[in-house]
């Protein structure tokens, strides 16, 4: 059984992803922040759902956590074949009102992460010549967004980080690629003010509502897959049409 890790694998989009990847019959491993008081229950209602996960508190902003994550992963659950960057945060705020401290947490949960992650599990799986890397990036790092500079420059980060990193390792059968949705169902959609959701979103989507968390997990499961083998370095934008 091949083995994931699914950063953030309990909040919105990543619990679709964990309950997707073990579905797939993937071993997966989640991680959440550090702190994270509702990690039993989780655990605790996945299990009466049948479904066996670890659990691990990271914070995915912090190298030496990251290193550390992953060897506890590697010797509690095995080796990892795919790792999914999820892990991230807005800090939503128009430019000449953001902080330093919005950029920089933005910054470093969502893309220090990727690099921090992959570091850790890029080695392994360039030795057994198979491995996924799976970026959650999103269609405002491409179009970029009102109120989103500090976000959308770590998911348009994820693009270059992904391209390079596949160009490194294509021939070694590690395939690296993101994945960009747009507005879903979560509750990190559900925060943007209704007012802005009601007249400067839902109505620029052409297939007239949110996603779903689910149609994004499918597209991780199938990346994820050995027929998605040809598949690297690239994106695959599922946005309801909004930006094409
Ligand atoms: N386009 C154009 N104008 C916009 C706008 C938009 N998308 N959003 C807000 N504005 C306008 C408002 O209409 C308002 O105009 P007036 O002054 O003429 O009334 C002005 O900008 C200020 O707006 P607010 O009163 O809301 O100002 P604020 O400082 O309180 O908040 C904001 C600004 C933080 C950007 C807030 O509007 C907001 O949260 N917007 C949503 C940002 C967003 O889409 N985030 C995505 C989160 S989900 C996600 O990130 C997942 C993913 O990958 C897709």
């Amino acid at each position: 059984m091949r083995v994931a890790v699914i950063t953030g694998g309990m909040g919105g989009l990543g619990e679709s992803i964990s309950v997707k990847m073990h579905a797939a019959g993937y071993r997966v491993a989640v991680t959440c922040s550090p702190g994270n008081k509702h990690v039993d229950e989780w655990l605790e209602n996945q299990k009466k759902e049948g479904r066996e996960f670890k659990a691990y508190q990271v914070d995915v902003a912090d190298y030496e956590s990251c290193k550390e994550c992953v060897a506890r992963v590697a010797s509690e659950v095995g080796p990892v074949d795919v790792l999914v960057n999820n892990a991230g945060i807005t800090r939503d705020s128009m430019f000449r009102k953001m902080t330093f401290e919005q950029w920089d947490a933005v910054l470093r949960t969502n893309l220090y992460s990727v690099f921090n992650m992959s570091k850790q599990v890029i080695d392994g799986m360039l030795e057994r010549g198979w491995g996924r890397i799976i970026n959650i990036s999103s269609m405002n790092g491409a179009k970029g967004q009102f109120g989103q500079s500090n976000y959308a420059a770590t998911k348009a980060g994820m693009y270059g980080f992904t391209k390079s990193l596949a160009l490194e390792v294509g021939r070694k059968g590690v395939t690296v690629n993101t994945i960009s949705p747009g507005y879903l169902g979560t509750k990190m959609v559900l925060s943007v003010p209704k007012e802005v959701m009601d007249t400067k979103i839902l109505p620029l989507i052409p297939v007239g509502r949110l996603g779903a968390p689910d149609e994004i997990a499918d597209i991780v499961v199938f990346l994820s897959s050995d027929s998605a083998g040809y598949i690297t370095g690239t994106d695959i934008a599922a946005n309801g049409g909004q930006y094409m």
